[in-house]
């Protein structure tokens, strides 16, 4: 029943982006949708604009036709019943629980958590673990990636505590912080789910080291683990009543909504986590409860579908107007390819196509600068996201955010339009797909929204291919090697094995 939707689709016109626009009055009221966040006349908003991709009436149809033979329904029904829906480890995906849309026990079991880490954050605040200037808060890909994205975003206006995000095993990243830092007011929050990963463990003891070369007594009382294996922290030495834990049918990359947002809390102060917290929540309402494309993260899927699947397009470019967003490309990074980057579906078939595109990205208008030749004249079609506020993010005069918007709204346009010339080098094929989203301002709420919007939308994609996006074996095999490595004794490829002796690790 897919193969027919997908024959019908692939039979279908292909009308340039002017000729939608000029054969469909109404395509902004169907294909530009105004998101609220609350229900009065002043609630925020989130303009989610598709009208500049090449979806029209007959794709919409098409591809609701596909999300039933796939049963889009079905799965996001198990979603959020806390069904097992990650197959190949046999767990459910409860991240919506952790912003209270889920399966009651899990939702419960979500607000304990929270109040728990609410009232540590709190008193941390107040002074309960001496005064606390720094906090390092060591993870690494989704314990790292989304609350480097969220502070960096929401706390630039006068952080609560001076959080420094360090992932990588490179020392380079620990020194940085170390040096931003001042041991006797510093606190460590070490992030990892599984409490084993590599990088995470020895940039903890490397920090643990550090505190203690400086004259903190008790180095283990200044840290707070977030982890769904408290056990192991205990083990590595955490005190139970500093470790914050979560589900295990949270996944990595979906978890800031956890205690793993420990540092966005403890930047923002808990009033602003939890609007953070309710923000995603009115996405997984919409989500959950709005049929066919007018369902936004479904919407934004036809689209990727269709640039993946029927046009070839082998990326996707994500640009922030915002220099509060310029983490978000890296964060979809690994949302999106690490959840879709497959090759077989949920069952162990192969998939019938390309399955996520590789997600790339940049902050305008820098990007322009440097990428967008590419993306007006190059030989790659690229759909795009624009992600801008209409409120500015600084004091400074508007003249910064009038420009900057300008040309964010250029781009859609120019790479829409095109232009002709004469001379070939400098004509514009036009016709360049890009949506746009639209936040009236950067706040907790609106953010919250943006980032669950782009699990949805995750999530509906992987529905459309028949793929499970919550687990993730490809990371595994490097890692076994790295170890192997790390022991000794196997042998390698010859390429390898010469690296090895050249940098004096054999
Ligand atoms: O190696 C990939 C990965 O497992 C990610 O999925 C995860 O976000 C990251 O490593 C960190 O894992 P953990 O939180 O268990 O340290």
């Amino acid at each position: 029943m897919s193969e027919s939707a997908w024959e019908k689709l692939r039979g279908l016109a292909k009308p340039s982006l002017a000729e939608l626009f000029a054969g469909d009055p109404a395509r902004l009221d169907t294909l530009a949708t105004r998101f609220e966040l609350g229900e009065d006349e002043a609630a925020t908003t989130i303009r989610f604009d598709w009208s500049k991709t090449h979806l029209d009436a007959g794709h919409l149809a098409a591809f609701e036709e596909l999300a039933e033979a796939m049963d889009f329904a079905g799965r996001r029904k198990a979603l959020f019943g806390g069904e097992i829906v990650n197959p190949t480890e046999g767990r459910a995906a409860e991240h919506t629980a952790q912003r209270g849309v889920g399966k009651d026990e899990s939702v419960a079991l979500a607000a304990e958590n929270h109040h728990r880490m609410a009232a540590i954050v709190e008193a941390i605040h107040r002074g309960a673990m001496g005064e606390v200037k720094h906090l390092i808060h060591i993870g690494i890909g989704g314990s790292a990636l989304g609350p480097a994205l969220a502070v960096d975003a929401l706390a630039r206006d006068g952080a609560m505590v001076d959080v420094h995000v360090v992932s990588n095993i490179d020392g380079c990243a620990m020194e940085e912080a170390f040096k931003g830092c001042d041991p006797a007011t510093t606190m460590l929050a070490v992030a990892s789910k599984t409490f084993t990963t590599i990088e995470t463990m020895t940039n903890a003891e490397s920090a643990i080291e550090w505190l203690r070369e400086n004259g903190v007594e008790d180095p283990y009382g200044r840290v707070v683990a977030l982890t769904a294996s408290p056990e192991k922290a205990m083990e590595w030495g955490v005190d139970e009543t500093r470790i914050l834990p979560f589900s295990e049918s949270v996944g990595g990359r979906y978890s800031l909504w956890s205690s793993i947002g420990f540092p966005v809390a403890m930047a923002l102060g808990w009033p602003d986590f939890a609007e953070f917290l309710a923000g995603a929540a009115a996405m997984d309402e919409h989500f959950r409860d709005t049929d066919g494309s007018a369902n936004l993260p479904l919407r934004a899927a036809f689209a990727d579908q269709y640039y993946t699947r029927l046009r070839g397009c082998q990326t996707r470019a994500v640009f922030a107007y915002d220099e509060r967003l310029a983490l978000l490309p890296d964060y979809l990074q690994q949302l999106e390819m690490e959840s879709n980057g497959k090759s077989v579906k949920a069952d162990g078939s192969p998939v019938d196509g390309p399955t996520a595109p590789i997600t790339w990205g940049g902050v305008g208008t820098d990007a322009q600068h440097a990428v967008f030749q590419l993306l007006h004249q190059g030989t790659n079609l690229v759909p795009v996201d624009f992600i801008a506020s209409i409120a500015p993010g600084h004091d400074l005069s508007l003249d910064h955010h009038r420009i900057l918007l300008s040309n964010c709204f250029a781009q859609g346009a120019a790479l829409m339009a095109g232009k002709d010339s004469e001379d070939p080098a400098r004509a514009y094929p036009g016709d360049r797909p890009s949506a746009t989203i639209l936040l009236d301002e950067v706040s907790p709420a609106t953010f919250g929204a943006l980032i669950a919007f782009h699990e949805h939308r995750t999530f509906a994609n992987a529905v459309l291919m028949g793929i499970n996006p919550f687990d993730q074996f490809g990371v595994e095999l490097g890692k076994e090697i790295a170890k192997q490595i790390e022991k000794g004794g196997t042998k390698f490829d010859p390429s390898t094995e010469a690296l090895l002796e050249l940098a004096g690790i054999s």
